[in-house]
C-alpha cells in the first residue's frame, strides 16, 4: 500500500513540476539581496529563518507569490522583499535554491551560526518520540491528519507544493505551526485545520522530532495505535439488516449504483448517518422511513454489522483521471479547495475515528450524487459545514474528475 502512495504523489509531483522554468545561475546572482538572513547557499543562520537549500522550487516560488500578494502570507521580513520580484525573479530563485545540497560539507554546528540574540528559554520541553508518533499517525480523534502523508518520510516530501521539513529548523517549524494555528499563515490545504486542534506541547514534540528525525527513528518506540472500540453487536445488526437488503445488499455491497455501498464502511459514521436520517438533520426521503422505527441499540447493532463486512471492487478505470487526481491530492490554492486527501486518505479510506468516511471502492454514481447534494446544501448535516465549504466551489466537470478518479482508488 505504502508504494502505491508513493508512486501516485511522485505522479503528481511531475504533474507539479511542470511549471518549474527557473534558471540556477540568474537566480544565484538574484539571490545575493537574500544572503543576509537565508545565507549565500540557503542556509540560514538564525532559528527562526528557514533553511531555503534543497527547498522544492516550486514550494519557494509559491511563498514568494503569497508573500507578494498578501494572500495567505502576511510577514513583516518578507513581504517588502518579495513585493518587487517578477515572476522570472521567483522562478530562477526558486531554482537556484533548489538546487543547493541541504546538506552543505561546510556546515556550520548547531551550536554555533550567527544567532543575533540569545535564544528565549523554551517554555516547554518537546518530547522528540511523542512528535515523531503525531508526526506518523496524526490524532483521528481529532481529526487532524497524518503529517507524513504529505510531507513525506522524516520529512522529505515528494509532492513539490509540500514542502520539505527536513533540514528545516526546529524553532521556525514550530513558529510556522503557531502561525497556521492563530490563522496568521492562511492555508486553505490543510495546514489551518490540522493545526488548530494542536496543543503548545505537540507543537514543541514536533519541533523536537525535526532538530533530528533520524536519530529518533532509531531510538524511539512507537506508542501502540489507539484501538477504535466496536460499540455494537455483529450478529443482532445482521437479524437487524433484513429490511436493508432489498436496496444495500445482503453483505451491505449495494448493486443498483444509485444506493450506496455500506459494507466495510466505519462504524462511527455509519451510526452517525442513521441517528440523522431518524433526526432529520441528514434529510432523506428514502432512508426516513427505514430507520423510523429503529431504536439507538438497533442502529449501532446495524452500524457494528455492515462495518464488519467487506467492501466489493469498483471497476477500476483504464486510464486514472489527472484532472480528478490533481484535485484530489493537491486542492486547488486558488480557489481554496481542500485536498481530498487531506481527510479522506491518500487511498480513500478516510478516517475512522473522525468520522470521515470511506470512498474507495464506493459507487461512482452514489459519489457523484453526494458531492451535488453537499454543493446544492440538499445534504448539511456535515460538521462545520466541512464538505459543504468544499463542494460549493466544484464545477460540474470537477465533480466528475473526482468521481472517475476516486473509482481508481
Ligand atoms: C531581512 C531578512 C530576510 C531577507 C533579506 C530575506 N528573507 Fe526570506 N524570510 C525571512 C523570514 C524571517 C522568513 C520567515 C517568515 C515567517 O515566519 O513566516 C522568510 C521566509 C522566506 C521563505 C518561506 C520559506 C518557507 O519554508 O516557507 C522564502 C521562500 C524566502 N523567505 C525567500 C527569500 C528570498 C528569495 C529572498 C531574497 C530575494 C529573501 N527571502 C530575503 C527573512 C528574510
Ligand atoms: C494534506 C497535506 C498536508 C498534511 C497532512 C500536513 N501538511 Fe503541513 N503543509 C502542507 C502544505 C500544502 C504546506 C504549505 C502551505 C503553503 O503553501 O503555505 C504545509 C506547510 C507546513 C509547514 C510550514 C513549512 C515551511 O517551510 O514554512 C509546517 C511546519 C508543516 N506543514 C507541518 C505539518 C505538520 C506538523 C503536520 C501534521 C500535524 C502537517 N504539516 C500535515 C500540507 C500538509
Ligand atoms: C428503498 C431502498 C433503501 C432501503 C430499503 C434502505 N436504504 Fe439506506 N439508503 C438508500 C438510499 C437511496 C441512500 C442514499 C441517500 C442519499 O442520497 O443521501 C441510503 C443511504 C444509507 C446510509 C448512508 C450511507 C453513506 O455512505 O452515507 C446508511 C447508513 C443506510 N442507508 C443504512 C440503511 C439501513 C441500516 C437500512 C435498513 C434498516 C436501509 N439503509 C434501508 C436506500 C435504502
Ligand atoms: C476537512 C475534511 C474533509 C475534506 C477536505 C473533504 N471531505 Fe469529504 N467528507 C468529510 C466529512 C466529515 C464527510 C461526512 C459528513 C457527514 O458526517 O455526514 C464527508 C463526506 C464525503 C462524501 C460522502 C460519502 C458518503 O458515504 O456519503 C463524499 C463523496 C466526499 N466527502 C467527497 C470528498 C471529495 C471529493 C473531497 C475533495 C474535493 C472531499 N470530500 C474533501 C470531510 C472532508
Amino acid at each position: 500500500m505504502k508504494k502505491v502512495i508513493v508512486s501516485l504523489l511522485l505522479g503528481l509531483g511531475v504533474l507539479a513540476n511542470a511549471n518549474a522554468q527557473g534558471d540556477v545561475e540568474a537566480g544565484k546572482t538574484k539571490a545575493a539581496t537574500c544572503a543576509a538572513c537565508h545565507g549565500a547557499t540557503g542556509h540560514s543562520a538564525i532559528d527562526t529563518y528557514p533553511n531555503l537549500a534543497g527547498q522544492h522550487a516550486d514550494y519557494i516560488v509559491k511563498q514568494l507569490k503569497a508573500f507578494k500578494d498578501g494572500s495567505t502570507r502576511n510577514d513583516p521580513v518578507m513581504s517588502p522583499m518579495a513585493a518587487p520580484l517578477s515572476e522570472q525573479d521567483m522562478q530562477d530563485l526558486g531554482a537556484f535554491f533548489a538546487s543547493q545540497p541541504s546538506t552543505p560539507s561546510d556546515a556550520p554546528a548547531a551550536s554555533e551560526g550567527g544567532a543575533p540574540a540569545a535564544p528565549a528559554p523554551a517554555a516547554i520541553v518537546g518530547d522528540a518520540a511523542a512528535g515523531k508518533y503525531l508526526y506518523e499517525n496524526g490524532d483521528e480523534s481529532r481529526s487532524i491528519g497524518a503529517c507524513i502523508g504529505c510531507h513525506g518520510k522524516e520529512g522529505m516530501s515528494d509532492v513539490l507544493i509540500y514542502p520539505n521539513l527536513d533540514k528545516q529548523h526546529p524553532e521556525y517549524i514550530e513558529k510556522q505551526l503557531k502561525q497556521f494555528k492563530e490563522g496568521a499563515r492562511d492555508n486553505n490545504y490543510a495546514m489551518s485545520q490540522f493545526a488548530a486542534p494542536l496543543t503548545e506541547q505537540e507543537i514543541a514534540d514536533l519541533g523536537a522530532y525535526f532538530k533530528d528525525p533520524a536519530a529518533v527513528a532509531k531510538a524511539a518506540p512507537a506508542k501502540a495505535k489507539a484501538v477504535v472500540t466496536v460499540v455494537g453487536d455483529v450478529e443482532l445488526g445482521k437479524a437487524k439488516s433484513a429490511t436493508c437488503v432489498a436496496c444495500h445488499g445482503t453483505d451491505g455491497n449495494a448493486l443498483v449504483a444509485m444506493y450506496p455501498k455500506l459494507a466495510g464502511q466505519h462504524e462511527g459514521y455509519l451510526l452517525k448517518q442513521l441517528q440523522q436520517f431518524k433526526s432529520g438533520a441528514r434529510d432523506n426521503a428514502i432512508m426516513a422511513p427505514m430507520v423510523a422505527a429503529l431504536s439507538d441499540d438497533d442502529m449501532k447493532n446495524l452500524a457494528a454489522f455492515y462495518a464488519s463486512q467487506t467492501t466489493s471492487k469498483v471497476a477500476k478505470p483504464d486510464a486514472v483521471n489527472e484532472a480528478g487526481r490533481k484535485l484530489y491530492f493537491g486542492g486547488d490554492s486558488v480557489r481554496g479547495i481542500t485536498a481530498c486527501a487531506a481527510c479522506h486518505s491518500p487511498v480513500g479510506d478516510g478516517m475512522a475515528a473522525a468520522k470521515f468516511p470511506s470512498l474507495a471502492n464506493q459507487h461512482p454514481d452514489y459519489i457523484k450524487a453526494q458531492l451535488e447534494q453537499f454543493r446544492s446544501k440538499t445534504r448539511a448535516n456535515d460538521a462545520n459545514a466541512m464538505m459543504q465549504n468544499i463542494a460549493i466551489k466544484l464545477t460540474d466537470k470537477d465533480i466528475a474528475d473526482l468521481t472517475a478518479f476516486i473509482q481508481s482508488l
